[in-house]
């Protein structure tokens, strides 16, 4: 019966392989363009593959249906598969969600084993996908399993893959109370990563903020454009979620704005803006210092 589908299966697994293709670029795209916003890089690494012939006939066995390309289209999920290992649990999450925005990208499944780990432990985030492949003649959506987890994950799932086979999925009682403890440490290491990376990204950040504060404050005495230009650059590195970078933008308009027109009534001017926004006081001392100037000098 197989045999007399060859042809069939070999258009499919071209279809699979071209799939993975497919996500496999753009999960590199999605890299490249965080790591140039954000300069940092939340994906370790990624592997694919296509599932073996014995593993494809197991499955369609266990499922009691004939071996038939269409059941393996249908019934089988994981014919094209991809792992993408990330360092932190926040970034799996970020990359879901980007993935899952793209338009032509159809979400069929989502397992978040991540907030509700396998009573074994397992801890991972699947998703099956459906993804436009585009052959010579037609469009064909062809499906993906994408598993997205830590490095900590992966390393405790490939031993526990390994242990599960060894005893054929019967493992004495200990040596699964003994992986499920370390499932424990897994999170628990997870989280301190992730508090450590935190803490690390708020001090780069103060860093910033001191550099900017002290060329501001130079700016300030030397009355040139200085402060809007960097003003902007430190904008652009300002991460998205936070809210004040188009008001910020905003601002330097209007600052720009007063200073050309001579208009100091527009009450468009940094200090108001800071006023209302303590951090941006903070990162603007040129700002007031100025208009205590030039309070100074009528
Ligand atoms: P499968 O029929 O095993 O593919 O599972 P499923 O169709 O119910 O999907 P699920 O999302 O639960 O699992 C998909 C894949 O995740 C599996 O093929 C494994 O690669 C991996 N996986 C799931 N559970 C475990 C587990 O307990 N241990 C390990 N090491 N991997 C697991
Ligand atoms: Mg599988």
């Amino acid at each position: 019966m197989f045999y007399s589908q060859s042809d069939e299966w070999s258009r499919t697994l071209l279809l699979y392989d071209s799939a993975l293709k497919e996500i496999n670029t753009r999960i590199e795209i999605m890299n490249n363009d965080f790591k140039l916003a954000h300069q940092y890089n939340p994906i370790e690494h990624v592997t694919s593959r296509i599932k073996s012939t014995q593993s494809i006939a197991k499955k369609i066995r266990k499922l009691n249906l004939e071996l038939t390309v269409e059941n393996i289209v249908r019934y089988v999920n994981d014919v094209a598969g991809i792992r993408i290992i990330c360092s932190f649990t926040s970034d799996i999450y970020r990359l879901a969600e980007l993935l899952k925005r793209q338009s032509d990208i159809r979400v069929l499944r989502v397992k978040d084993y991540i907030q509700n780990p396998k009573p074994n432990g397992y801890m991972s985030y699947h998703m099956i996908v459906a993804v436009p492949v585009f052959l010579s003649d037609r469009m064909v959506e062809t499906k993906v399993e994408i598993q997205i987890r830590t490095i900590a994950m992966d390393f405790w799932a490939s031993l526990e893959h390994k242990i599960y086979y060894k005893f054929e999925g019967k493992a004495p009682d200990h040596i699964r109370r003994e992986l499920k403890e370390c499932a424990e440490l897994v999170t628990f290491l997870d989280r301190k990563m992730l508090s450590i990376n935190e803490e690390i990204k708020e001090y780069a950040m103060a860093q910033e903020l001191r550099e900017y504060q002290e060329m501001s404050e130079e700016a300030a005495n030397s009355e040139t454009e200085v402060v809007t230009v960097e003003s902007v650059k430190l904008a652009k590195r300002i991460p998205a979620e936070l809210p004040t970078v188009e008001i910020l933008y905003e601002e330097l308009e209007g600052m720009q704005d007063e200073k050309q027109h001579g208009d100091k009534k527009t009450g468009n001017s940094a200090d108001s803006y800071t006023d209302k926004v303590p951090f941006l006081s903070e990162m603007f001392p040129g700002g007031k210092k100025k208009k205590k100037k030039e309070a100074g000098a009528t």
